[in-house]
């Protein structure tokens, strides 16, 4: 099938792959067509795309929109799907939750709609997540445009001249934008607040350096977004938001709940109480309304106060490179689910609750809304069916009495073994036996017991147990002449370097997880 890439419209700097998104689908059998110019702004040139390497060809805009499969960023406009074939497949950001007659429109057209906005917020679906991928890049850069707009450094000095205390940046809305503003605001010396109605955020708060703030709403999500508020929590969150703004050098608002408006974070009188200085990045201005009362579209209104209020929109636009490079690999990641043949062909399983989730129009038909995700949702495993469990029968001696039985039958030839050799073993042996035995049980109900999250420092004492046995077998080895003793140190040594140096290959596997890949 043929993907067309082509240019987007006036304003938008990303395009809506990078040429390794491309290369991507072109391993996958696609044949990838972009138009002329369509990666200029985000730094990628024709020649980026049109190489060995990658195998996309360059071509003309009715060529690109008239392929089968089109990639864009943002819904195109009708002259544009004008351009698109019948039954050709549009996969773009549809935002249907706010434009839900997008899907009629595309499907009078016979287009089939895939909407990059949509996608379930479910582990499986995470490389695929657009929503994700820009919104973590806007919260970094959030906090990059109020580091600008803001007359001091972020993190505290103590100079020659004197000290500064580090800046106090308060995040709203702690989702994806949310998070990435307070790594970066922590990382860069701020000291962070946040707060979010949903309480079960503050974990993820506090692992990234942030605090906390309580607020009196406190709600459970099962699907990762919040609900709108009743009038009274909304005063009730107002009150704590103004008096946590006025304590603040910055505050940045992210909060969205999905369908509706922003919701108002930031009232006229909150900034009004903030210090002169103070900045206000109201990342909710790209929606209808903004998070801040004070906020303009893509506009920096200072107040009377002097506190400088932002309004950016398109903040992904902002670094075009990396934000089309992340888009281009969700969409190749969205791909890679899509073409189970690797053939090229795109199979659009609606079983699958992914590609269920995104598909707005397809063949005509109207097919949002989809139905509810649950966010553990996974595709059913097929259930292999299994050997019904034998009844419990006591005559026969099967089910749990058989397994009872089993299991004492072992215990009892464990305990025989071990009475013969303290029996048949010298004198002298009899004491180191009985601690043999002893340590044994114990260490096998104390290791056993042991949690997971605790099993890497198990490994740490496990290691230093093996280092005393090397000693003490060393030791043996170099002050006796009997075979059988030198023998079993060496069974001793080899035993214990295994746990050591594969300890060591474990670690370094593990480490290496970790490394950055090379840059593409
Ligand atoms: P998200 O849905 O992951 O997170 C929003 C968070 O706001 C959720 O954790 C939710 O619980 C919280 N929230 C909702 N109502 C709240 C309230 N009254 N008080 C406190 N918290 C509340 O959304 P995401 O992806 O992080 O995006 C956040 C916002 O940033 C959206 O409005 C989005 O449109 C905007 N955005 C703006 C950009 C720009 O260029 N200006 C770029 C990217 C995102």
């Amino acid at each position: 099938m043929l993907v067309g890439i082509p240019k987007e419209a006036e304003g938008q700097a990303l395009v809506s792959a990078a040429p390794d998104g491309a290369g991507r689908l072109v391993k996958l059998g696609y044949d990838v067509c972009i138009e002329s110019g369509a990666g200029v702004q985000a730094s990628y040139n024709d020649y980026a795309y049109d190489n060995d390497e990658v195998g996309a060809r360059v071509v003309d805009r009715e060529t690109a929109w008239g392929a089968d499969i089109v990639l864009h960023l943002d819904m195109p406009s009708d002259d544009e799907l004008d351009l698109m074939k019948e039954g050709a497949v549009l996969i773009c950001r549809m935002n249907p939750f706010a434009n839900p007659d997008v899907a009629q429109k595309l499907a009078d057209r016979k287009i089939t709609g895939l909407s990059m906005d949509a996608i379930p917020r479910i582990s499986r679906a995470q490389s695929m997540d657009v929503r994700s991928s820009m919104m973590n890049i806007s919260g970094y850069r959030a906090v990059i445009e109020a580091a600008a707009a803001f007359g001091r450094t972020f993190g505290g000095q103590v100079t020659a001249a004197g000290k500064s205390r580090p800046a106090r940046v308060y995040v709203i809305g702690v989702g994806v934008a949310g998070l990435a503003a307070i790594g970066q605001a922590s990382s860069m010396g701020a000291e962070v607040f946040a707060t979010d109605v949903r309480a079960e955020v503050a974990d993820q708060v506090e692992s990234l350096g942030g605090t906390f703030v309580e607020i009196p709403v406190k709600q459970q999500s099962a699907d990762g977004y919040a609900r709108p508020l009743t009038e009274e929590e909304q005063q009730q969150v107002l009150e704590v938001y103004a008096q946590q703004a006025a304590l603040s050098d910055i505050v940045i608002t992210t909060a969205a709940v999905p369908g509706r408006k922003a919701p108002l974070l930031l009232t006229e009188q909150a900034v009004a109480g903030m210090r002169p200085g103070s900045v206000v990045v109201d990342m909710g201005a790209s929606d209808l309304g903004g998070n801040c009362a004070v906020s303009q579209p893509d506009q920096t209104v200072v107040t009377e106060n002097g506190v400088k209020v932002l309004g950016p929109t398109r903040l992904p636009s902002r670094m075009p490179r990396q934000a089309s490079q992340l888009y281009g690999q969700n969409i190749a990641n969205l791909f890679k689910l899509a073409t189970p043949g690797k053939d090229g062909v795109l199979v659009l399983d609606q079983e699958d609750p992914i590609i269920r989730g995104i598909t707005v129009a397809l063949d005509g038909q109207v097919m949002w809304p989809p139905p509810a995700v649950s966010v553990s949702a996974a595709p059913k495993k097929e259930e292999k069916p299994t050997e019904p469990a034998p009844e419990p029968d006591l005559i026969t001696g099967t089910g749990r009495t058989e397994r009872l039985m089993r299991g004492l039958w072992w215990k009892a030839t464990l305990g025989v073994i071990a009475l013969a050799l303290v029996i048949a073993a010298p004198e002298a042996m009899t004491g180191h036996f009985f601690v043999f035995v002893l340590s044994c049980v114990i260490g096998f109900y104390v290791i056993t017991n042991v949690t997971h999250t605790l099993h890497t420092p198990l490994m740490s004492v496990t290691n230093a147990i093996s280092g005393i046995i090397i000693v003490g077998a060393i030791l043996q080895i170099t002050a006796t002449s009997d075979v059988l003793v030198i023998a079993m140190a060496a069974v001793a040594i080899a035993i214990a370097s295994i746990n050591i140096f594969g300890g060591f290959l474990v670690t370094h596997r593990m480490l290496k997880m970790f490394e950055r890949r090379p840059a593409i």
